[in-house]
């Protein structure tokens, strides 16, 4: 990992769903299935808007296990409520305009189970607390860790004045990923604050209201090739 604070997300992401087991995960904005790994659920649904990406992320993983969703974030109506045991959304949802944005977190904290967990990452933007209502409104145990701290940020800026920072021929190199991922583990010493952090990653979980849990039933939506439409 080139970057210090991606380095402190992917450890933290990894930590929390190797405590994750169940039936279905759901990885939001899941591109070509890059974090799949991490998951320990039986099955795993990567949703993405590419069709391309969904595509390649398939061909690396070629089992009756994964399976990828041709879908919006921000319309996720045809999967049921209370269905899912673990949904995960990193490095998309700032992505998406804010009402978009908040339709997406609704949609992805509605299909949580009542005993499964939501993970995502949010930025600290002007509708933080907008969207960390919703989270809050649905699940009663939020955990917010806060990260991309001023010395990462530092970091990742000496190499971004070059261009993209993956790219970087320094930044890419072995002695400088191992300095990237040594700044990584001073995020565990910020994390606590949002001051002075750019970003968060948040852990909801214990759902709130009845535990009325459905099945993960795609099977009324078109599927070719390990690929639901839903779009
Ligand atoms: C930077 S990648 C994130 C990949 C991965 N989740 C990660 O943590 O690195 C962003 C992905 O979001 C997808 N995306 C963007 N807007 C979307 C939307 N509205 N619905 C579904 N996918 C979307 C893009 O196609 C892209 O694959």
């Amino acid at each position: 990992m080139v970057r210090p604070s991606k380095s402190f997300l992917y450890d933290v992401l990894e930590h929390e769903l190797s405590l994750c087991r169940g039936k279905v995960s759901i990885d939001a904005a899941a591109a070509n299935f890059k974090n799949r790994r991490m998951f320990r659920t039986k099955f795993y649904y990567g949703v993405d808007l590419d069709l391309e990406l969904l595509e390649q992320g398939l061909a690396r993983y070629e089992d009756e296990t994964t399976f990828g969703i041709h879908a919006d974030l921000a319309k996720l109506e045809a999967i049921p409520d209370n269905s899912a045991d673990v949904v995960v959304s990193t490095n998309t949802l700032y992505q998406l305009e804010s009402e978009s944005q908040k339709k997406a977190l609704a949609h992805l904290c509605r299909i949580v189970r009542s005993d499964g967990k939501f993970i995502c990452q949010l930025d600290l933007g002007p509708d933080l607390e907008t969207l960390l209502s919703i989270i809050r409104s649905n699940f009663l145990r939020v955990k917010i860790r806060y990260y991309r701290n001023p010395i990462s940020r530092f970091y990742e800026w000496i190499f971004e004045q070059d261009g993209f920072l993956g790219s970087h021929p320094i930044a890419g190199r072995r002695p400088f990923r191992l300095l990237a991922w040594l700044l990584s583990r001073l995020e565990f010493l910020t994390w606590r604050s949002a001051r002075g952090n750019r970003r968060a990653l948040i852990v909801g979980s214990q759902k709130i209201g009845e535990p009325a849990n459905q099945v993960f039933d795609l099977s009324a939506m078109p599927l070719k090739d390990r690929i639901y439409q839903l779009t």
